[in-house]
């Protein structure tokens, strides 16, 4: 009888130590690997809140401002909405191993509360494919939001008025930038009034320099030689993936799609309900969605971000635009471009923006200290921000250049502000480069090179006939 108690009572404090350990998603009120979710984490969970300390400076008005936008929080892509069902599969054999097959692990299982919610998920099986990347209602609010705040600070050059003259708006050729656009318009003008933006070039060099460029394509950041390709082969990665299984309770590892899928899913659900909570994100604890952030931070280190010198060069058109919009002295005050990842992070990587000494490599997973983090960079509706200051008597113009709200701390600047003249000189290549030579040279020589061969082959048919 007492060796019975005790071994009960032994038993019971075992479950009671495991539980202790045991990471509970639903029971975490502080969740703070949601703001590690990379270009997939929610603009309200990063934006600045210290912006109110930041946007004045004294003996100088606000009089510019220029804007670059990331469109707001999206549904999936169209591989990942038809690979979604397959998470139905996924929740069943989970909630199979833990209730019927009793595979359950001993320790740093899944708690109840997680287990309970994933058994209740069902994929919204409305989001078909003709939707892929539509901007969702968050992500309509992100920019209403974005918008409003701007505003709040600058009114005196958001103006609540508009007119074509003063204001210059552009989006990319997606369902997604136009909303966003017409988002951020209504958080600025209200809802009724008509804003006409700029029309799209055929070939959109500003906000697309990436599609044109076919000497940054060639650029290996996930294939096989790549430090991405590495990491994802290497034997941290394969024991995450590993653990991911032998916790959800397979006896058997996952395939990496698979986890990659319910971490995708993670994000989404994450940043479409931002005051909810993904059933999807208890599948991971927060040590191995660090191991997800980093193989996705390198992967746009060597994408967009310094890992390749010529990626500082892809968006010198925007830089460039940004520079001749400050300096000028007429109209449009303000300038603002919805765009994507792309455009955001390589803008940040041409204005030397979070530049890491040591570059991300598969090897040096370790560090949690780098720069180049791509959830406070560019999250959903991520936006880059330079408002100009024009200043009294002989106080020199300044600028401040906002990230997701925060001022951003170039070592050149003083905490943030920036003076007008060391902006030129510090940018002064990309302010006065020939953009379409400086680099991707290739970006019209597609139609060259079809040219060229048109001439080769009417050759032919001439000698020939
Ligand atoms: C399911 O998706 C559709 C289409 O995007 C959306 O309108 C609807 O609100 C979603 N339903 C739920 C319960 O989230
Ligand atoms: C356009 O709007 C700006 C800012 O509100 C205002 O200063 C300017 O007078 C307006 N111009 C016209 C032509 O209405
Ligand atoms: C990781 O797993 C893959 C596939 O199972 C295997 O081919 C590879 O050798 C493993 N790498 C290491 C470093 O363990
Ligand atoms: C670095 O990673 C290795 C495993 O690859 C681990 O053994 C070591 O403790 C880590 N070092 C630090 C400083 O985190």
């Amino acid at each position: 009888m007492k060796l019975l108690l005790t071994t009960i009572l032994l038993s019971y404090l075992q479950l009671f130590v495991h539980c202790q350990n045991d990471y509970c998603f639903g029971k975490d009120n502080e969740r703070t690997q949601t703001r590690h979710f990379t270009s997939k984490t929610a603009y309200q969970i990063i934006k600045g809140t210290n912006i109110e300390k930041e946007y004045l400076v004294p003996g100088c008005k606000p009089t510019k401002i220029w804007i670059l936008h990331r469109h707001g929080t999206r549904l999936p892509t169209v591989k990942t909405i038809k690979s979604a069902p397959k998470l139905n599969t996924l929740r069943d054999e989970i909630v199979a191993n833990y209730r019927v097959r009793r595979t359950k692990p001993d320790t740093n299982a899944l708690c109840l509360e997680d287990l309970s919610l994933l058994s209740m998920w069902k994929w919204n099986s409305s989001i078909t494919v003709d939707q892929e990347q539509f901007l969702t209602m968050q992500g309509y609010e992100d920019l209403k939001g974005t918008a409003k705040t701007y505003q709040r600070f600058y009114g005196d050059v958001l103006t609540k008025n508009y007119n074509n003259t003063y204001y210059k708006f552009r989006h990319t050729d997606t369902q997604r930038t136009t909303e966003s656009f017409k988002a951020f318009a209504e958080g600025l003008f209200g809802a009724d009034v008509k804003v006409q933006p700029d029309q799209i070039p055929e070939k959109d060099l500003l906000l697309r320099p990436y599609d044109y460029c076919e000497s940054w394509k060639a650029h290996d950041y996930s294939g096989e030689n790549s430090e991405n390709y590495k990491f994802k082969h290497s034997a941290i990665w394969n024991k995450t993936i590993a653990d991911i299984s032998k916790r959800l309770g397979f006896q058997y590892t996952l395939e990496s799609s698979d986890i990659e899928l319910m971490w995708d899913m993670c994000r989404y659900e994450q940043a479409w309900h931002v005051d909810r909570t993904s059933v999807w994100c208890a599948m991971f604890t927060p040590a191995q969605v660090s191991v997800f952030e980093y193989e996705d931070d390198m992967k746009y280190f060597y994408k967009l971000g310094y890992g390749f010198e010529e990626n500082t060069r892809l968006n010198c058109r925007a830089a460039q635009d940004m520079l001749t919009h400050l300096n000028s002295p007429t109209t449009p005050n303000v300038i603002a471009y919805f765009g994507h990842t792309s455009g955001v992070q390589s803008l940040l990587s041409a204005l030397g923006i979070a530049k890491d000494n040591i570059p991300l490599t598969a090897n040096n997973y370790n560090r949690t200290d780098y720069n180049w983090k791509t959830s406070n960079l560019d999250p959903f509706a991520s936006n880059f921000v330079a408002v100009k200051f024009t200043c009294n008597g002989n106080v020199g113009d300044k600028v401040i250049f906002f990230l997701n709200q925060n001022a951003v701390d170039l070592d050149w600047c003083d905490v943030g502000l920036c003076d007008w003249s060391e902006v030129l000189k510090r940018y002064e290549t990309l302010y006065t480069a020939d953009c379409s030579s400086y680099y991707c040279a290739d970006a019209g020589a597609a139609s060259v090179v079809k040219s060229l061969s048109m001439l080769f082959i009417s050759i032919i048919v001439y000698l020939l006939y």
